[in-house]
Order: C-alpha cells, then sequence, then structure tokens
C-alpha cells in the first residue's frame, strides 16, 4: 500500500501509457432522467458534445495514450459513458448489466466489442454491475460502489472473477450515484473522494485503508471534479474543479481540465467517457 506523505510535492509522478475504450457521442441526447443532473426538457447541442468529446480523446492521444473506439448505436443515447461498459482487470473482462432498461443493451454491445477484439476471458454478470461507474480499481483492491445501481451482491461476482479483494462503499448521495462520481484512483493506492458522499461505515474504512487520500471539497465535487482519469501524472478532470485542481498541483499530479458541459447534462464528464482495459 501507498504510504507516500500527504503532499509531498517532491514526489517525483511517473505516467504509465495506458488503454482506453471511448464511444463517440454521435447519437447522445437526454429523453429520460435515470438520474438528478438529467433534465429531458433542457435541450442538448449533439454537435457540441462531439466536439468535447473529441477534445478528451485527442488529449489522451497527445498524452501518448492508447484510444479504441466502440460504434455508437442509434437509440442508446448513454453509451458514451464508456465506463459503465465493463470492467477490465489483467485482460478479464466482466460484462456491465445495467439497473435501467433504457441502457440494458449497452451491456452485451459492450461485451460484443470485447469478444470481437480477442479478449477471451469474458465473463457475463449476473447480478447488476455498472463497470467502472462502480468498480475503481487500485494497485491492491476494487473498491466498489453500491447504493444507486449496481447491485451489492456484483461485488463478490467480481471478487471471484478477478481474485482481488473488493471493498464495498455505501454510497448515499444521489448527485454521486456511481462510486466514479465521487472517488478516483490518482495513483497505486493514492485516490481522492469526497466523503460525505459515503455512508458513515464507508467513510470510516476509506479513512482506514487511504489515510492519506485527497478529500474533495463540496465545491468541487458538485461541479463533477471527481470524475477524473488519472495516468499516474496527469489527471484529466473538469475544468470547474479549480480547487481541487490546486490540491492535486501541490501533490505533483498535473492537473489537465476538459469542459464537456454537454455530457454533464447526462450525469457524466471525463471518467463516465472513458473505460480503461487493463491488461
Ligand atoms: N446518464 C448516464 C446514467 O445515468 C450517465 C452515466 C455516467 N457514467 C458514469 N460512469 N458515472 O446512467
Amino acid at each position: 500500500m501507498s504510504s507516500a506523505t500527504p503532499a509531498d510535492p517532491q514526489k517525483k509522478r511517473v505516467q504509465r501509457r495506458r488503454h482506453y475504450l471511448m464511444c463517440k457521442p454521435t447519437h447522445f441526447e437526454v429523453v429520460y432522467a435515470i438520474n438528478p443532473w438529467m433534465d429531458p426538457e433542457k435541450p442538448v447541442d449533439t454537435a457540441t458534445a462531439v466536439l468535447q468529446w473529441e477534445g478528451l480523446r485527442d488529449l489522451y492521444l497527445e498524452l501518448g495514450h492508447t484510444v479504441d473506439l466502440i460504434e455508437p448505436i442509434v437509440g442508446l443515447p448513454d453509451m458514451v459513458y464508456a465506463a459503465n461498459g465493463a470492467t477490465v482487470v489483467d485482460g478479464k473482462v466482466l460484462g456491465a448489466s445495467f439497473r435501467n432498461t433504457e441502457r440494458q443493451a449497452e451491456g452485451t454491445a459492450y461485451l460484443d466489442w470485447f469478444r470481437e477484439n480477442g479478449y477471451t476471458e469474458r465473463h457475463d454478470p449476473r447480478y447488476v454491475n455498472e463497470g467502472e461507474g462502480d468498480f475503481l480499481v487500485t494497485e491492491t483492491f476494487v473498491l466498489a460502489g453500491y447504493g444507486f445501481r449496481s447491485d451489492e451482491r456484483s461485488h463478490q461476482e467480481a471478487q471471484a472473477f478477478f481474485g482481488r479483494p473488493v471493498i464495498s462503499l455505501e454510497l448515499v448521495d444521489p448527485r454521486y450515484y456511481h462510486l466514479d462520481t465521487a472517488l478516483a484512483v490518482l495513483d497505486g493506492d493514492e485516490i481522492m473522494y469526497h466523503p460525505e458522499a459515503f455512508a458513515p461505515g464507508s467513510r470510516a474504512v476509506l479513512r482506514t485503508l487511504f489515510p492519506d487520500a485527497v478529500e474533495v471539497t463540496a465545491a468541487d465535487a458538485a461541479v463533477f471534479g471527481l470524475n477524473a482519469v488519472s495516468d499516474g501524472l496527469n489527471v484529466v478532470l473538469p475544468e470547474a474543479a479549480t480547487g481541487l485542481a490546486e490540491q492535486l498541483r501541490a501533490r505533483g499530479f498535473n492537473p489537465i481540465g476538459a469542459d464537456l458541459s454537454e455530457l454533464l447534462k447526462g450525469g457524466g464528464s471525463v471518467k463516465c467517457c472513458t473505460l480503461e482495459i487493463r491488461h
């Protein structure tokens, strides 16, 4: 486990090249509401969503990462939130099973992509789990959210499949309905999170396991600052999370602000659009 001193600007941060899967928001719109951020009455500019998403993809490529693409499907407007499509650890693919009927077809679409691209170790989910929306992978653990979307029983399913200790964390604030809206992995076993998004017991667990975590304010959480993607050095996060960017800089990270305002209308940002493929 990491025992880095909390705010050591001298700590040398090292980037590791990553492999991501993304889905262009060609068919993105908000026509149903399954989280408090979504309002079908509010207009969405799909062309702007595409431009913002392309900015994120280009940024990953500039940083030296590999980005694979899955073909967007008409009628699945939330498919852009690729993080929900699966969880991949050690090349093993745990398929997703969505709570809401509106998104159910995405589970098969993503598993098909992994089959077609040669990932032979795949697991068809028995219980509801919304991929990396609720499963976040640190060096030692799989952190697993429940309370709004993923079924708690999917946590044991993930532990059995991956052979990694899964830590269940209860989410209590409907704005932070997925774990990846309340917590992000920075590097190794170093994380950042918004304590108030978790039930008291889960908060205590986080404090015990990650005493050096970055604690994120209500203001930065409310602009989706925790929906971030780190490569160990660069942390891509919503640009409005300025206080958090400062905290990260003080720790030696390189925060990079991204504008994904159109995709926020669906209740997602940087991390939601990014599924990491771990080999
Ligand atoms: N509209 C989508 C939903 O509510 C947003 C998903 C955001 N994805 C995420 N990884 N948090 O399911």
